[in-house]
């Protein structure tokens, strides 16, 4: 059994403690840390013990293994370097840092103790892209591009942490890191366009709403990223792999609603309708895959699974940080000058 403090309790820890609790995980939520006594009283439904800040759930003599930092964004640096320093192996929601020096920090901290640290690219174990992956090459030939669109259903909500940039760091970062693992590649170069068009608090701050972007990989692969911050009709989330011999396409997840055929034509399901749904069982396959790490940290063994690490973490800022640079200055930007 892994016992495990949960760093925040807003939308995607929920989701988190869901995954534990349908997954039937070997996982025990000790505590929770959250500044909002509605998410603590949310919390305590779970019968962890809750704490109004990090700091005093870290000193309060509990035998935790591992902490899941979910706070807000801004907090993952402090939060992840709290819990490393109490000597708790962390999975830290994305991204782990907005700034490349940080991401590189606690990578070595993490390395320097022995812990494990990784960066919660749930999309990595979702059960539909590890079949896309896991057919490429044999079923495409030679990968010759690859277009992924990313659509979500809505914003987020008023008060989530926005700053010029930070749809690539916060919505976008998730893709680059689906193309590097999808074709086992680095980014070299990210050219980009975005437009600022409905989405208010964004645009209040400078950012975008719709981004389309070129990746440039290592090997020479060609990936598209096409972003938008809301869709009519739910969460758009598909992939296309392009090789020699064939193309692989991972569609939409729809409601398990029959098709309907009419006079009007086909009448098909509507989409899932956002995260929580269309990646549940990622959640829960992204935990169980942090606790068998854990184990084999404890264990002095090699965890062997597909999982995010620092290097992981870092590619992927990096190119959201190149991506915003060009679309400031409207050229193509390495991943070198972002160093
Ligand atoms: N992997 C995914 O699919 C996914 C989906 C959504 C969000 N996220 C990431 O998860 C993080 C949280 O996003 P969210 O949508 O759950 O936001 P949220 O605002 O719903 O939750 C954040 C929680 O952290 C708490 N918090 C903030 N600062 C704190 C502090 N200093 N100490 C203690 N608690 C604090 C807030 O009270 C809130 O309950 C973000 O970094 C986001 O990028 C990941």
């Amino acid at each position: 059994m892994t016992d495990i403090a949960l760093l925040g309790f807003g939308r995607i820890a929920q989701v988190h403690a869901k995954a534990i609790a349908s997954g039937n995980l070997p996982i025990n939520v000790r505590a929770v840390a959250d500044a909002n006594p509605d998410a603590r009283a949310a919390a305590a439904q779970l019968g962890a013990k809750t704490f109004e800040s990090v700091d005093e759930l870290l000193s309060a003599g509990l035998e935790l293994d591992a902490a899941l930092v979910a706070s807000s964004t801004p907090f993952h640096v402090e939060h992840t370097t709290l819990a490393l320093d109490a000597g708790l192996h962390v999975l830290c929601e994305k991204p782990l840092s907005e700034d490349v020096q940080e991401v590189r920090h606690l990578t070595e901290l993490a390395a320097e103790k022995g812990l494990v640290l990784r960066t919660a690219f749930n999309r990595r174990f979702d059960p539909l892209f590890r079949d896309l992956k896991s057919r490429i090459g044999t079923e495409t030939g030679p990968v010759r591009s690859v277009h992924i669109i990313s659509r979500d259903p809505f914003p987020p909500p008023p008060g989530y942490p926005r700053s010029a940039g930070s749809m690539l760091r916060d919505m976008t970062i998730h893709d680059f890191d689906t193309a590097r693992y999808l074709v086992d590649d680095d980014i070299v170069a990210v050219t980009a366009r975005g437009t600022g068009t409905f989405d208010t608090d964004a645009l209040a701050v400078g950012d975008t709403d719709t981004v389309f972007l070129i990746l440039e990989m290592a090997r020479g692969t060609l990936i598209g990223i096409d972003n938008c911050r809301a869709t009519s009709y739910g969460f758009d989330q598909r992939i296309e792999v392009h090789g020699e011999a064939g193309t692989l396409h991972a569609g939409n997840e729809a409601l398990p609603q029959a098709t309907r055929i009419g006079a009007a034509g086909f009448t098909t399901p509507r989409l899932v309708d956002f995260f929580p749904t269309r990646y549940a069982q990622s959640y829960i396959d992204q935990l169980s895959s942090f606790g068998n790490a854990i184990a084999a940290a404890k264990a002095g063994a090699a965890p062997d699974d597909i999982a995010a690490d620092g290097r992981d973490a870092l590619q992927a800022l990096q190119a959201a940080l190149a991506g915003w640079r060009s679309i400031v200055e409207g050229r193509r930007v390495t991943l070198e000058e972002v160093e």
